[in-house]
């Protein structure tokens, strides 16, 4: 099958390209490396690379052109702190060049949108905990966030009455090996590098926030399941499992047999307090359930960055 896949050079895209090349699929994948890295690329199959915004006038002509079946959009600016630094480049990334992708796919053939939504920023604060698709008692705190939940509508509203069907996805905090170990984000790959090197992590805050942690291979799998069905699908992806930095980084410790402590700074602008996903609904439509607890999880990103 014909399938395009926006950002396959960053952290969950490329391990999405792996799959997809490994069923067979041939690939139009695009990356403008504002976050991807050429590391990532280890890929083996029918595809070509191009690097560039997909929302260029050349990379819409080239989708045009290919005539893919499904179309995998997860290209984004991807960090919260850039997005509360500079809201015009996440909005330019994560907004405006959505809208031409949408335009151009729902004038072809391609059959299936899926998007990766971000299920840890949309619900902002949220009331109820675990946070179902339908909770919004509160708004996202960051650009990031904001612009998440906004082309979540636009989805919905630019492919109704067309033959464009989406599956929007929305992600809790995903962790696993590729996972940038030097950025803002990405709590387990960071604290995992520094225990490594013998350097104290930094949390941000008491530590008693929680997040949802679901492993990348538990989310290429939802991702895969939910292109192949036909109807509109919006769904939390998350283990519904809370966890809190504190533990996170307690059993990182343990698994790194270290002695340090975290250093503690002040909270982060845009951060939440509890992040919690129900998965009920992916369980049930996509007959889908997350396969790696968090302490298998961290053994692969150890294994990883220390091979
Ligand atoms: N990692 C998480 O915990 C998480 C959680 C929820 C949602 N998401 C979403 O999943 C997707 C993948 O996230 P990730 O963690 O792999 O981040 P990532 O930064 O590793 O991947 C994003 C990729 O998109 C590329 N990119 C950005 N703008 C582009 C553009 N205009 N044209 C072409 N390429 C562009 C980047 O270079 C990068 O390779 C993103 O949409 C992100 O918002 C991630």
């Amino acid at each position: 099958m014909k399938i395009i896949v926006t950002g396959g050079a960053g952290f969950i895209g490329s391990h999405l390209v792996d799959s997809l090349l490994n069923d067979g699929h041939e690939l139009l994948i695009f990356d403008n490396f504002l976050t991807g890295k050429k590391d990532n690329l280890s890929f083996d199959g029918n595809f070509r690379l191009v690097e560039d915004d997909f929302g260029s006038e050349d990379s819409l002509a080239l989708i045009k052109n290919f005539d893919p079946e499904v179309c995998f959009h997860l290209a984004a600016q991807s960090s919260v702190v850039v997005s509360v630094q500079d809201p015009v480049l996440d909005f330019e990334h994560n907004i405006l060049q959505p809208i031409q992708l949408l335009h151009t796919l729902i004038n072809s053939n391609c059959k299936k949108f899926v998007f990766t939504s971000s299920g840890g920023t949309i619900f902002g604060e949220p009331e109820n905990i675990p946070t179902a698709e339908n909770d919004y008692s509160s708004e996202p705190a960051s650009p990031y966030g904001v612009a998440k939940k906004k082309l979540n509508e636009i989805i919905k509203t630019m492919t109704s009455n067309t033959t464009l069907s989406y599956s929007i996805l929305n992600l809790s905090n995903v962790y696993g090996p590729r996972q940038d170990p030097h950025g803002e984000a990405g709590v387990v790959s960071i604290f995992s590098n520094k225990y490594l090197n013998g350097e104290r992590p930094v949390i941000y805050g008491s530590g008693e926030q929680t997040r949802d942690y679901i492993f990348v291979q538990d989310v290429i799998s939802a991702l895969i399941k939910s292109s192949k069905i036909q109807e509109d699908l919006f769904l939390n992806i998350g283990t519904g499992i809370e966890t809190s930095v504190n533990q996170l980084s307690a059993s990182l410790k343990t698994q790194f047999l270290s002695d340090l402590e975290p250093i503690f700074k002040d909270a982060r602008d845009g951060e939440l307090q509890r992040s919690v996903l129900d998965n009920t609904k992916a369980r049930k439509l996509l007959n889908w359930e997350p396969q790696y607890d968090l302490d298998s999880g961290m053994i692969e990103v150890k294994n990883w960055i220390n091979p």
